[in-house]
């Protein structure tokens, strides 16, 4: 008993830790958002390292980044005029992955919300849907 009590307590520790199985982008897409996102960060002025903050995720919110998001999310097509996510073709994206179901659950709920622009708007799905997500993304 104590040892199935220790061996459960064991596991959830080390499952409660691991980190996030990353998922590598296919090659295709992964090029273009590097060439997108070298021409948003012209665009935007955002900082040099804005791509790799956003994949994975760690960009921080402030306006220019805000742009830089917008700029780099458009760029691939992935949000409308308004900063919402096309969601067939986001999905597509995580459609290797075994967590896909628990990616479209979480866009979802994320693109429900509401911002005060377009900016805000793309950042804080984009902020939400990989607080939510049980991956991480990778160049
Ligand atoms: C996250 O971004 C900040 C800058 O906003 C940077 O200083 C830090 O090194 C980044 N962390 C990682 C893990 O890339
Ligand atoms: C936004 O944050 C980045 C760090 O990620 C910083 O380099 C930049 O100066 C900030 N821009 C504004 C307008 O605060």
């Amino acid at each position: 008993m104590i040892y199935t009590v220790l061996l459960f307590t064991v596991l959830c520790v080390l499952g409660a830790n691991a980190s996030p199985a990353p998922l590598k982008l296919p090659t295709q897409i992964a090029e273009k958002v590097k060439l997108v996102g070298s021409q948003c960060i012209k665009e935007t002025g955002a900082p040099a390292d804005a791509l790799t903050n956003t994949i994975p995720w760690n960009l921080s919110e402030n306006e220019t980044n805000e742009k830089f998001l917008f700029c780099l999310c458009k760029g691939n097509n992935l949000i409308n005029d308004e900063g919402y996510f096309d969601y067939e073709k986001t999905v597509k994206i995580f459609a290797n992955s075994d967590k896909k179901d628990d990616t479209a659950k979480a866009l979802t709920e994320c693109n429900a919300l509401k911002a005060k622009d377009k900016y805000e708007t793309v950042y804080k799905i984009t902020d939400c849907f990989f607080g939510k997500i049980p991956i991480t993304l990778s160049l």
